[in-house]
């Protein structure tokens, strides 16, 4: 058990150390047995990897680009968190979560119940076809998951994560972190943070990257080609898409387009006080940013500690190549 200036009482799980809440104890045996069936989609990832963008490109490859479906119910709903509820499992997660439910605001009321969709016993008993998003590494996850059912994998540059896992420690009210990035760098790569060993995490992933039942994408990719990458989820989940809706969901997916999308772009949290006011979660949406935000120490001990990573591994990260 251990507390840095981001975390209240994380544990290390599996024989990769991977760190996760206290409390994810109460939940793991539940997620590793949960039964899981085979139409199910489950997006993968380390936090701040492009989640959200690519949960919606998943959700409407799979929903035929059903636009108004998109537009109507949230995407945290649409796609549950499976394991939320335990990064609200701590005094001020559960103060904010107590605040949420006594709003007065239908709005709120409603994401509230939503939110609260969010948890394992929720998202075992939701109806078919189910789209789940997770943090939690492959190992932890039920063994047979890739024998069943559909998995999405996404990785991002290990130093622009950093970056973009800084401003949302800044953005959540639970962590409110309020050192610098080079701090919070120094938190990255001891793996004090939530989901870490960031390079353990994605190696997992990229070994299993041929079997048929795993896609696994770059962030970086998609960035460069976003039709590409919609081509490749349609194939992936067997699915016909025109050139015209490829076209229309690559415009859909857009930074600027999902930054001002109210179903994807969680600015709901900020009514809710659950993220400050000061930094989105739609941010910047770019890759590379580290080469202008790390100082040479930060640049040459990410040189070394992604080497060092990566050894053994054909893993490459694009920038890196
Ligand atoms: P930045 O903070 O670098 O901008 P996650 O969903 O895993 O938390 O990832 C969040 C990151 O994905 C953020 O990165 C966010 O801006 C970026 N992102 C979200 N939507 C995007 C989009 N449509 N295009 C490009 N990047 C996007």
């Amino acid at each position: 058990l251990f507390h840095t200036a981001l975390v209240d009482s994380y544990l290390r799980f599996g024989t990769r150390g991977y760190v996760l809440p206290e409390s994810y104890q109460n939940i793991a045996d539940k997620i590793y047995n949960m039964p899981v069936r085979s139409d199910d989609v489950w997006v993968v990832t380390f936090p701040k990897s492009g989640t959200t963008w690519v949960q919606e490109l998943v959700w409407m490859v799979a929903n035929d680009c059903d636009f108004a479906k998109s537009a109507e119910i949230k995407l945290i709903q649409r796609f549950p968190f499976l394991e939320f509820t335990v990064l609200y499992d701590n005094d001020k997660g559960r103060d904010l979560l107590d605040q949420m439910s006594k709003s007065e605001d239908e709005d709120l009321i409603l994401i509230s119940k939503n939110m609260s969709r969010c948890s394992v016993e929720k998202v075992k008993n939701i109806s078919s076809r189910r789209f789940i998003k997770t943090h939690v590494p492959l190992s932890l996850l039920p063994p047979q998951l890739l024998d069943t059912c559909k998995v999405v994998y996404v990785a991002r540059d290990p130093r622009d994560v950093a970056i973009s896992y800084f401003h949302h420690c800044k953005l959540t009210n639970t962590t409110r972190f309020t050192g610098d990035l080079k701090e919070f760098w120094n938190y990255f790569i001891n793996n004090l943070v939530f989901a870490a060993p960031v390079i353990e995490h994605v190696k997992e992933a990229w070994e299993l990257r041929h079997h048929k039942n795993m896609l696994f994408l770059f962030y970086e990719d998609l960035l460069k080609d976003l039709p590409k990458g919609i081509k490749q989820v349609a194939d992936f989940l067997g699915k016909n898409l025109t050139e015209e809706q490829v076209s229309r969901l690559s415009d859909h997916l857009t930074f600027e387009n999902f930054k001002k999308n109210k179903s994807v772009n969680y600015e709901f949290m900020k009514d809710l006080n659950i993220f400050s006011k000061d930094e989105s979660f739609v941010r910047k949406g770019k890759s590379g940013g580290w080469r202008e935000q790390f100082d040479d120490e930060m640049k040459q001990q990410a040189e070394r500690w992604i080497q060092e990573g990566l050894r053994g591994s054909s893993l490459r990260y694009p920038d890196t190549q």
